[in-house]
């Protein structure tokens, strides 16, 4: 079987990462873990995009050279994702050498059939969105998302004939052959290919920061052409073609469901699966911006919080598909609640009452109360982390944790009259619950997830094969006779800041 294919976009690098970055590559990590832990093979592909006039111009500013710039930035996103425990299984540079061929030949093989003619570029080009632009594309004469007047182009250019494929990629998306998710997002896909395409240049003469365009040495190719074919260069050698999640956020939707698809369908190569436009941060209401002063950098909320925390509070509290307005408080809030109160608490009490009446042995027997409730929250979870419904995913998690802090309440298991028989099988059955727990967190919060199985002397691994996944989440008494150890409390209250 094929590997699994995830990808984030590759990062601008004229600048370092921030919270939009972080969430994206996130997901990807989400999602590569949940199939590695479920017995697939998976291919998690991240990067950096390192070519144009927007990092030549962020490089001059620095008074560096570009590929000493480019070089800096890069490594700084990898190890953001490092400390953030990613598990990306190629970062990919796009001044690689290797990118740089295999770019090369995809426009040659363009070209040799016919793909691919010159002509003149007349026209606006937004600097920031490396990209260009209508004037209906404008908000008072400037760039809406840059809030910056688009440079006026008038060059020779080698175009790519675009517009061939309207009908044909519209009908691939109509199918589902080619799914665009959200619905909205399809939608919008749909209705701007309705209205036909146009062919888009993809070669550019005064941009020297690029690559050369194979069979005219004074253009570059024009660094989305260059770009999107990342994720072809990583593909290519490795049994994972094609993707089955491109993430990415509304920014560069287009890009990828229209000029994606249609390089691809030119050279008759497999078109990715599926698409998944996820939604844009603000901060405290505003848009993200060095001028604002706003930007929300990954390794400062490390200092603050681990990065489980993180990690949990980005998708439990924002809709995968939806927009969101990301705040500290909202994030402190978070912690006390349902980290703290909620999941450190149900552990803490599970194991301390482990330990103290019942020797911190798990004993024989185990109800069956809980049973049903933990594995149908179980294969939720798992359906929903599928369809990319994280907070979905962790709803499920967190009333089960919430059903299971009622359960030990009502139970009572401190109560004086109780026999010990009544005690062991209600222990019992808790920790089995949290064992499952721990497995239905490892995607999300790893650490968390490895803490608590820890604990409970289960040697819960990143990856199985299907079957050992299958066994592993049985209910049954899986951990009688074992040594708990008591954990340090996992998410101590915090003052309210
Ligand atoms: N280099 C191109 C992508 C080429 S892919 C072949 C690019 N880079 S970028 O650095 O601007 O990254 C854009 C992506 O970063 C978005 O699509 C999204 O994944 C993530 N985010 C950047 N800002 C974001 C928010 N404010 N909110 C959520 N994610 C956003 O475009």
């Amino acid at each position: 079987m094929k590997k699994f294919f995830i990808t984030t976009p590759i990062y601008y690098v004229n600048d370092v990462p921030h919270l939009g970055h972080l969430y994206t590559t996130l997901a990807g990590d989400i999602l590569a873990r949940h199939y590695r832990l479920t017995g697939r093979e998976v291919y998690f592909l991240t990067g950096t995009d390192e070519h144009g006039s927007k990092i030549a111009e962020a490089a001059e500013k620095h008074n560096q050279s570009p590929q000493a710039f480019v070089d800096n930035i890069s490594e700084q996103f990898k190890q953001v994702w490092q400390k953030y425990d990613i598990t990306f299984d190629r970062f990919i540079r796009t001044t690689e050498e290797e990118h740089v061929k295999v770019v090369q030949q995809f426009l040659t093989d363009l070209q040799a059939r016919g793909y691919i003619y010159k002509g003149e570029y007349s026209g606006l080009y937004c600097r920031g969105c490396e990209e260009y632009k209508k004037t209906s594309d404008l908000v008072d004469g400037l760039c809406p998302v840059h809030q910056r007047a688009p440079e006026s182009l008038a060059e020779p250019a080698y175009f790519f004939k675009l517009s061939a494929f309207a009908d044909q990629i519209s009908s691939l998306i109509d199918s589902r052959q080619l799914e665009i998710q959200p619905e909205s997002r399809r939608n919008e896909v749909l209705s701007f290919l309705s209205s036909g395409l146009e062919d888009v240049a993809i070669s550019r003469q005064n941009v020297e920061w690029g690559i050369p365009l194979p069979w005219d040495q004074s253009h570059t190719i024009y660094v989305w052409i260059d770009a999107l074919i990342n994720y072809y260069t990583a593909g290519l050698k490795v049994d994972c073609w094609p993707a089955d999640w491109h993430l990415m956020s509304k920014d560069i939707l287009r890009f990828h469901c229209v000029i994606w698809p249609a390089m691809l369908l030119a050279l008759e190569l497999d078109l990715p699966k599926s698409i998944f436009i996820h939604g844009y941060f603000t901060v405290d209401g505003q848009k993200m911006s060095k001028s604002l002063g706003n930007v929300v950098n990954p390794l400062e909320m490390l200092q603050k919080y681990d990065r489980d925390v993180i990690r949990v509070f980005l998708f439990k509290s924002f809709p995968f598909g939806a927009d969101g307005d990301f705040s500290w408080e909202l994030l402190d809030r978070f912690y006390n609640g349902q980290l703290a109160n909620e999941l450190g608490n149900l552990v803490q009490r599970v194991l301390v009452m482990a330990d103290k009446y019942c020797d911190g042995i798990v004993p024989k027997g185990g109800g069956s109360v809980l049973s049903e409730l933990t594995l149908d929250f179980v294969q939720n979870t798992r359906k929903d982390i599928e369809k990319l419904a994280f907070g979905d995913a962790l709803n499920h998690i967190f009333s089960l944790i919430q059903l299971a802090n009622r359960h030990i309440d009502n139970i009572k298991l401190w109560d004086k009259s109780n026999e010990q028989a009544f005690i062991n099988q209600g222990i019992a059955e808790l920790i089995e619950l949290i064992r499952h727990l721990s497995i239905a967190l490892l995607p999300i919060m790893p650490d968390t997830a490895h803490k608590i199985a820890h604990s409970l002397n289960f040697d819960l691994k990143n990856s199985y094969t299907k079957d050992e996944y299958e066994t592993i989440i049985r209910w049954g008494n899986y951990l009688e006779g074992r040594k708990i150890v008591v954990p340090e409390v996992l998410f101590p209250r915090r003052g309210e800041s």
